[in-house]
């Protein structure tokens, strides 16, 4: 039987609160002026206030210090952008870049417009999905997590998370590379390792930890004994490992990450299959991700010039049959577009 009972707004507002307090995931809302109404705690304790400190507030004060544009003149919130223009997004990557927060939060964004009985824009609501743990949940098979339990997961969110700390360059270079290594992986037929691959990948540079921060983030170039020192990376990567017992299958494949395919890489100098096949993986993705991305002494090249340069080194420095592959999966999928 149904029963009519009304519920007042104050006590609404409690039960609304309570829900959204209940996910893991960040809610926030504002009203037509861009001011916060409502925050649950996963967004709060974020950014690490108090949820009854950001209501009232603007969002672009309260959250992007005053800033509303990035220095591309594109909104730095999506959450406004949908206030102000009205374009409402579905499930889009987005990077949370506030003062708040000691490096960028990757989450999956859906924002929307809700309306009043004229259907005039009264407020604006964002759910941003986590995705720094979901990500390499998501990732992670079944055979896998037999291997790698959560505990072991949340110390290699640990570890890159470290990685990025130290080196400026670093930072989100780890997670491109894991994911066009696993696209690499499953686009050759691997489906079974590539859930390794992509933490293998994540990791591969955490040898970076023992290099001196002056020479790791050093603006011009190296000097041959920088160089040299910089070069210990993966053997001091490959021994970190070693120290925990469910990475043992990394440390091999960490330690060879810089081999090249001709044996004139480092440390040990092997070739062709000796290298294991995933490092060679990471190889490829590691220079495709490097060369598409900025540096402070350079641009970035265009994907064209990316894909030439990996065919240019097919044999000497990379696997053939992995530059192919890959090649391949950019050019086949558009993947490449999406790049650019
Ligand atoms: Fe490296």
């Amino acid at each position: 039987m149904r029963q009519n009972y009304t519920v007042n707004i104050p006590e609404l507002a409690q039960f609304t609160q309570i829900i959204m307090d209940l996910s893991d995931d960040l809610i926030t809302v504002i009203d037509q002026q861009g001011m916060i109404v409502a925050m649950n705690t996963a967004a709060s304790r974020l950014l690490g206030v108090r949820p009854a400190q950001m209501i009232g507030r603007s969002l672009v004060q309260a959250v992007y210090g005053g800033k509303k544009f990035d220095y591309q003149g594109n909104y730095l919130s999506p959450l406004v952008e949908t206030l102000e223009t009205g374009r409402e997004f579905k499930n889009i990557e987005t990077k949370i870049k506030s003062p708040l927060l000691k490096s960028d939060f990757v989450c999956r964004t859906t924002t929307g417009l809700l309306r009043d009985a004229q259907g005039y824009a009264a407020a604006a609501y964002a759910y941003d999905k986590n995705l720094t743990e979901a990500r390499y949940l998501e990732r992670t098979n079944e055979n896998l997590k037999e291997v790698l339990h959560t505990q072991q997961l949340q110390t290699v969110l640990a570890f890159t998370e470290a990685i990025g700390t130290r080196d400026n360059y670093t930072r989100g270079h780890s997670e491109r590379v894991a994911e066009y290594a696993q696209m690499i992986a499953t686009a050759m037929g691997l489906p079974d390792i590539s859930q390794l691959v992509y933490i293998a990948a994540l990791v591969h540079d955490v040898g970076k930890i023992g290099i001196p921060e002056h020479i790791l983030n050093k603006p011009g170039r190296l000097t041959e004994a920088e160089y040299q020192v910089i070069k210990q990376h993966s053997v001091l990567g490959a021994n970190i490992l070693k120290k925990v017992d469910s990475f043992s299958d990394l440390v091999a494949i960490v330690r060879a990450h810089h081999e090249r395919y001709d044996g004139n890489g480092y440390p040990d100098g092997l070739r062709g299959e000796e290298i294991p096949l995933i490092s060679r993986i990471i190889s490829v993705a590691d220079a495709f991700e490097a060369m598409t991305s900025d540096r402070s002494y350079r641009r970035r090249f265009s994907i064209e010039q990316a894909l030439a340069e990996l065919r240019r080194c097919a044999g000497s420095q990379f696997d053939p049959v992995i530059v192919d592959n890959f090649i391949k999966l950019v050019i086949g999928t558009g993947w490449g577009k999406s790049l650019g």
